[in-house]
């Protein structure tokens, strides 16, 4: 067993080379590829998954609360680990492309992935996102989720714990999930801990999803050893359980 302060050193040189890695990433590139990418793993067309993208453009309601919210947190002066919107909006194609109705993501911060998970369900015309973070809340003078329009808000229930500790509750009491994003503690045996405990609570068809999959080839090598498809846009693994397989 690796003691805690080596685990610990061992992240921090995965933290550093991936800075160097995505200061190499096109991700001009990523982002033009996205939806080839995702209809090798979704069951949806790249031409529909498109159409999502373009969707996600045009919904101004949305940009303008997510921007206000931004500038708010900006102008506070809060150093800030909050998702890149473009990861954020792999993860609204893949709520559109399935009509997630049941999501559970961990690591909230200040709800990037949150709010664009609530604004494809607001879409989708229902769906329930159950988000786990530690007690306590963020930085600075905000609650968890800020950038969440107010609008979606009440398809949203914080669950506040640590996530080894609410997860296995958590997945058994919200049954069958369509997406499970992991976003929180990124070292490796937390990583496996999430990815392993909400495998076997995804619908038939559901996606895995975690951010920050180029740490390390943890992701590959547990949706290869689970046989899941899969593919990573930005910053972003996506892997889907083949329609068939889990029994709920
Ligand atoms: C990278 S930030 C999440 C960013 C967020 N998903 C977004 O869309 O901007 C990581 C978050 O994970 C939370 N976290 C870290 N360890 C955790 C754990 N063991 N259980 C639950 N949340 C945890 C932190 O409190 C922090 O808010």
């Amino acid at each position: 067993m690796v003691g805690t302060p080596i685990r610990d050193a061992i992240y921090a040189l995965r933290k550093a080379r991936l800075g160097l890695e995505r200061r190499r990433l096109d991700y001009g590139r990523e982002t033009r590829e996205r939806a080839d990418r995702m209809a090798d793993v979704l069951p949806a067309s790249a031409d529909e998954l498109r159409g999502y993208e373009r969707e996600y453009d045009d919904l101004e309601w949305f940009h303008d609360a997510y921007a206000d919210r931004v500038a708010e947190i900006h102008e506070a002066g809060v150093a800030t680990d909050t998702t890149h919107w473009r990861d954020g909006v792999t993860i609204y194609v893949v709520c559109r492309a399935l009509g997630v109705e049941t999501a559970v993501e961990t690591g909230v911060l200040f709800g990037s992935f949150d709010a664009h998970i609530l604004a494809a369900m607001e879409r989708n015309g229902g769906g329930t996102l159950h988000a786990v973070d530690l007690p306590g809340g963020p930085p600075g003078p905000f609650e968890y989720g800020h950038l969440i329009p107010d609008r979606c808000r009440d398809r949203w229930e914080l669950h506040r714990g640590d996530a080894r500790e609410v997860l296995p509750d958590l997945l058994e009491a919200v049954g069958p999930v369509d997406l499970f994003l992991h976003d929180s503690d990124h070292r490796l045996p937390h990583m496996r801990f999430e990815y392993e405990t909400a495998l076997p609570h995804l619908a038939s068809g559901g996606v895995l999803a975690s951010h920050d999959v180029r740490l390390s080839g943890l992701f590959d090598r547990f949706t290869d050893a689970n046989g899941l498809g899969s593919c990573v846009v930005c910053d972003t693994g996506i892997a889907r359980i083949p329609a068939s397989e889990n029994t709920y």
